[in-house]
């Protein structure tokens, strides 16, 4: 029960993982339009993820313990989805919103990221869900700091989606990562009633809280890993990795396509990938 510190060329590694997986959400961000199925995706991910970027997609077949094998590059949830949307032939359509996460491994190092993506003229309730999303991973990522501890990330998604009228769920959280896909901690977006550790320099995790327009509660589906709102309301969500510097925090998932922070997001500017 440790959180390791990762050497700076672990860290070196892990962002280099970390761009590749942006770029590949950067390769697959034009096909996300009406009519394309999301196996179609799935397909150009493995495709750009193994023969063009070299890389080894890790949700790919993964097993966690008591799970049945992921049997897909991505998992692409869409709509009341909340997270593990297996790819299916089922067409996107106008309106749906839509979460794509993927995984790679460049050199025993793991880079896991997701963006939300709406298909087509989004509609006034998608298009809320999608930025609060946003907001909430970024009030998340902003109390990251030498000093203060994971509840702090919880308190402040939580008091963000309060604030909102939106909910956070609490079954899936981030993760510490690294060699290893799923490492320690459970980064929870909620507050904790237990101590959490303390953030320490060289700590690298992802943020990645899922936000639903209605209640937070879940249920999988009959295949296992589909993850949707119990209540079928909208849920979205956005992943970074994030990395514990000696004055705050840097971000390990960026690319070009990297959407900029939220206006209110002063100390952290996307580097230039020109
Ligand atoms: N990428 C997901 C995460 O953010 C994990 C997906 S596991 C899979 O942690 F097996 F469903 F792919
Ligand atoms: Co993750
Ligand atoms: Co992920």
């Amino acid at each position: 029960m440790s959180i390791n510190i990762k050497t700076p060329e672990e860290i070196a590694g892990l962002r280099i993982a970390g761009r590749l997986a942006g770029e590949l959400l950067d390769y697959l961000t034009p096909f996300v339009k009406p009519g394309v199925t999301t196996a179609e995706l799935d397909e150009l991910a493995y495709d750009y993820t193994v023969n063009v970027q070299k890389c080894i997609p890790a949700c790919l077949h993964y097993q966690p313990e008591g799970m049945t094998p992921y049997p897909a590059t991505t998992c692409i949830s869409v709509n009341h989805v909340v997270c593990h949307g297996i790819p299916s032939e089922k067409k996107l359509k106008k309106g749906d919103i839509v979460n794509i996460d993927v995984t790679s491994i460049k050199d025993g190092f793991h880079g896991d990221t997701s963006r939300m993506f709406v298909v087509g003229k989004p509609t006034i309730a998608g298009a809320r869900m999608v930025d609060l999303a946003f907001q909430t991973m970024w009030a998340g990522i902003e109390a990251v700091r030498p000093g203060n501890c994971f509840n702090d990330i919880g308190i402040a998604c939580q008091a963000f989606a309060d604030k909102n009228g939106v909910s956070v769920v609490r079954d899936y959280g981030g993760h510490g990562i690294g060699r290893g896909f799923h490492e320690e901690p459970f980064v929870a977006h909620h507050p904790s009633h237990r101590p959490t550790p303390v953030f320490e320099p060289g700590m690298v995790f992802t943020i990645e809280p899922m936000v639903n327009a209605g209640r937070y509660h879940t249920t999988v589906l009959g295949d296992g890993w589909t993850v949707v709102t119990k209540d079928r309301s909208l849920s979205a969500q956005w992943e970074h990795m994030i990395l514990v510097t000696e004055t705050g925090y840097d971000i390990l998932t960026c690319s070009k396509g990297t959407q900029e922070p939220p206006a209110w997001v002063k100390g952290w500017k996307k580097p230039s990938f020109d």
